[in-house]
């Protein structure tokens, strides 16, 4: 088994691409993720060979990641444990990870999910939930799973997790589901997490979800759905803080990222919120948003910095999104430098998008929405430009649009130009097409123009 050599040249690869990346703008170019969580260098390392793991395609390898990442957690090896998947394909049931562990996967190894759908384990729905996200009762567990971890890694030479999604999205698609679908890799309570240099595949459900966790680094990934999978979100981070996701290339059947913080009246009750949410050099493709807010935001989102976005082919390339019933707040977000072409509507931001748990959800329970800021756009092949609409009993404010370039499709009938607004408040500053009324209140101006 190659040793050390193969985190030397993972951590060179990480420095090379840092400094190869292709034209970005100069705002955020030299800013990266590093510091949040430090890398760490195993010496301690195992391989799933060791273990019986075969990869042959065909061979169900459950036993033998269970029992390595059981031998990682009981024999607490100084500085943790790296456990190697050779090149191969290595199918298997869902399983847990441990503290103080890198998963690493070489180039070539591909992790790929049974579909035994039937024998898929449940756990319980997530508090701030109440319920799976899709139906009442437990969920499946994600593929790779994760509570109440620290120090976990998930890196290599750009291997593969498949989630062989199909056979989900059919149930889906013929309504047989009996609980909600796993993602593909979900972290809950844990700390100190990266996942780099690995390529997600055909997630059941959503890819990424780190949920009640802090200091989180996802950089270098490649996530690949396709464009007609449904609820395929690229990376969710939930009731989490300090989450810093860069340098990445998603292609999805739905949001690209989207920072959430619990559903209605259990989002209310379990009160966690999404903080310090730091999203850059990211491309992609999706039929629904580039990146997202919400629409499940009943803990509260704020501090939230995304830049140097570039989406082809999207849905909306911004959406901010709640409702009422989730309560909660979305304040201080602030997205600049966005590339878009070829996209339905280039910014939407509004309080009336997504669904409820159950019927006890309190329509009185008003999300508050303060100080979105969006600069420096250019979008082309745009339908639409934007719809900003708030509750009329809970006004949007501070929404802040400058340096905004919209257009349209080239040649006769071409469009672009629309803004819808209602029941908002903000300011605009060369926006073009000019936008509504509303975001025109001088005394909004100046603290637009100041905002970070
Ligand atoms: C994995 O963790 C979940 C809870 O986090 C637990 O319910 C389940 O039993 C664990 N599975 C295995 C195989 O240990
Ligand atoms: C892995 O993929 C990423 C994202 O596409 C890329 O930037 C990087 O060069 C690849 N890394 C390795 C070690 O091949
Ligand atoms: C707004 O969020 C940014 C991070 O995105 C942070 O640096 C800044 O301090 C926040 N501003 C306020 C007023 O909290």
């Amino acid at each position: 088994m190659p040793g050390r050599l193969l985190l030397v040249a993972a951590a060179a690869a990480v420095v090379v691409i840092s400094t190869t990346l292709g034209p970005v703008p100069a705002a955020g170019a030299g800013l990266t993720c590093s510091g949040i969580v430090p890398m760490r260098y195993r010496y301690d390392r195992i391989s799933i060979t060791d273990f019986g793991g075969v990869g042959d395609g065909r061979t169900v390898n459950t036993k033998a990641f269970r029992e390595a990442i059981y031998r990682i957690q009981h024999l607490r090896r100084r500085g943790g444990t790296l456990l190697y998947v050779p090149p191969g394909v290595y199918l298997t049931g869902s399983f847990n990870l441990t503290s103080r562990m890198t998963l690493y996967l070489a180039r070539g190894a591909v992790i790929k999910a049974v579909q035994d759908t039937w024998n898929w384990p449940l756990i319980a729905p997530l508090p701030s939930y109440g319920r799976g996200r899709e139906r009442p009762g437990g969920r499946y567990i994600s593929f790779i799973h994760g509570d109440g971890l620290h120090d976990v890694i998930i890196t290599g030479e750009n291997g593969t997790i498949d989630g062989q999604g199909s056979v989900w999205w059919n149930m889906w698609r013929q309504r047989t589901l009996r609980f909600t679908r796993p993602n593909l890799v979900e972290l809950m309570n844990s700390k100190g997490i990266i996942i780099s240099n690995v390529v997600f595949r055909n997630s059941p459900f959503w890819n990424i979800h780190p949920v009640y966790c802090r200091n989180v680094v996802i950089h270098y990934v490649t996530i690949l759905a396709p464009y007609d999978s449904p609820n395929t979100d690229g990376i969710d981070p939930d009731s989490s803080s300090n989450v810093c996701i860069e340098d990445s290339h998603i292609s999805v059947g739905d949001d690209l990222v989207a920072v959430k913080s619990g559903w209605d009246e259990y989002g209310i009750a379990y009160g966690r919120r999404s903080s310090y949410i730091t999203i850059r050099r990211l491309t992609g493709t999706t039929p629904f948003a580039g990146i997202a807010v919400g629409s499940e935001t009943s803990g509260g989102i704020e501090n939230i910095y995304a830049e140097n976005i570039n989406l082809y082919r999207v849905g909306v390339g911004v959406h901010v999104k709640t409702n009422a019933g989730r309560g909660g707040y979305i304040r201080n977000v602030t997205i600049s430098d966005v590339y878009m072409e070829n996209v339905r509507q280039g910014l939407k931001i509004s309080g009336d998008v997504g669904d409820h748990p159950d019927e006890y959800y309190n329509p009185n329970a008003l999300p508050y929405v303060k100080g979105i800021t969006v600069r420096d756009v250019w979008g082309v092949k745009v339908r639409e430009a934007g719809l900003i609409r708030g509750l009329w009993n809970a006004p949007f404010t501070g929404i802040c649009l400058s340096n905004v370039n919209i257009r349209g499709w080239p040649g006769p009938g071409r469009s672009g130009g629309r803004w819808t607004c209602e029941h908002v408040s903000g300011a605009a500053h060369e926006v073009n097409p000019w936008p509504c009324a509303e975001l025109a209140s001088p005394q909004h101006t100046g603290s637009c123009l100041n905002s970070p």
